[in-house]
């Protein structure tokens, strides 16, 4: 039986592929490549060019292979992409599901652990946020993210569909060997960002604020290692098939770092003395977002192995060194 990964030739979705490979699963992706990349997916899982949105197709693949559980990264995710065009990611990520949801109804497939966000919360009312906290999003994006895990809800309600979401905070790092990483167009996440400043494919990082409540100013974010996010699904895999209820679980490392500190991280695990600057504030930066991970330390058993920015960063680098103008299929 074989394990489907939508959205596996994206950031995340390889990493888990390769993880999921090395577990001994088979695996199967499904990706319309409008953001991922081919090149990305391990030659062992089998890859079928598809858009989650076209049932007949998506229908075909379930008919095809034997699922037994979807691991779901297919989405939009760029904030201010989905604030100036909310209905591009309403349609794609939340109709999406729709689909998604109809089709594993039809075929009888029962388990979905999916790739949610800390952008479900909006502005937190408790640091470190846990997953009883208030969601309110305050961006389309993370609105169509809530409106997904809702509909998951009541698709379990109804149909017995299991689902585990998995809310990241901020994910980086590549695979230690450098083989596969993160090429995001456009790139918008902070650690690829500083290494493009590292490698000389931008002149400086820029930083947005130095006013926050925090105790250097800059914005404090927490980072998790992509390896270890991918294992954590492969543990949410695993419990649902021990047939546990459906849960919801924050990932995230419980150790806030600004915006400074990991510049100052990418100093050190590059050797390059990164040039930055102070920039303006961006509209709807809350000050600090860090999660309270306790719950999937504690019931799936979570043991991040990356506790530290700097080997992140450092692995994130090797990628790009061996890589520098990202996967070669750029369309
Ligand atoms: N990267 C982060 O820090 C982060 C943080 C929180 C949540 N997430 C969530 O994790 C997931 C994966 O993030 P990522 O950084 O790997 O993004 P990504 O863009 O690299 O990967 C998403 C993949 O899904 C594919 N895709 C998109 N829409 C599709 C559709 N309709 N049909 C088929 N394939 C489709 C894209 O081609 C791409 O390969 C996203 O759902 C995102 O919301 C990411």
């Amino acid at each position: 039986m074989s394990v489907l990964v939508l959205g596996g030739a994206g950031y995340i979705g390889s990493h888990m592929v390769r993880q999921l490979l090395a577990n001994g699963q088979d695996v199967v992706v499904v990706d319309n490549l409008v953001k991922g990349h081919r090149a990305a997916v391990a030659p062992e899982a089998k890859f079928y060019e598809v858009d989650i949105r076209d049932k007949k197709a998506l229908s075909e693949v379930f008919d095809k292979e034997d699922i037994e559980a979807v691991v779901h990264f297919a989405a939009f995710s760029i904030v201010p992409e989905s604030v100036a065009e909310p209905l591009k990611y309403f349609d794609n990520n939340t109709a999406g599901m729709v689909t998604l949801l109809e089709v594993m109804k039809e075929h009888d497939v029962k388990k979905i652990v999916f790739s949610s966000t800390a952008a479900t919360y909006g502005n937190p009312v408790n640091i470190p946020i846990k997953e009883t906290d208030p969601q309110n999003p305050i961006n389309p994006y993370g609105e169509s993210k809530l409106m997904m895990e809702k509909m998951m809800a009541w698709a379990d309600s109804a149909y017995d569909i299991k689902w585990v979401a998995l809310r990241y905070f901020n994910v980086a790092g590549a695979m230690p060997d450098g083989s596969i990483g993160e090429d995001h167009g456009p790139e918008t996440h902070l650690v690829p960002i500083i290494l493009q400043a590292a490698s000389g494919q931008r002149d400086y990082i820029e930083m947005f604020g130095d006013d926050y409540n925090t105790p250097d100013g800059f914005n404090v974010r927490d980072y998790v290692h992509v390896v270890d996010l991918a294992d954590a699904h492969i543990l949410a895999l695993n419990y649902l098939k021990a047939g546990k209820p459906s849960a919801q679980f924050n990932l995230g490392s419980a150790t806030g770092f600004s915006v400074k500190e990991m510049v100052e991280a990418a100093r050190k695990a590059t050797g390059v003395n990164i040039e930055a600057k102070v920039g303006p504030r961006r509209a709807g930066d809350p000050d600090i977002l860090v999660a309270d991970s306790t719950a999937a330390r504690e019931v799936l058993g979570w043991k991040p192995k990356y506790d530290n920015v700097e080997d992140i960063i450092k692995t994130a680098w090797k990628w790009v060194e061996k890589h520098p103008k990202g996967y070669d299929d750029k369309k």
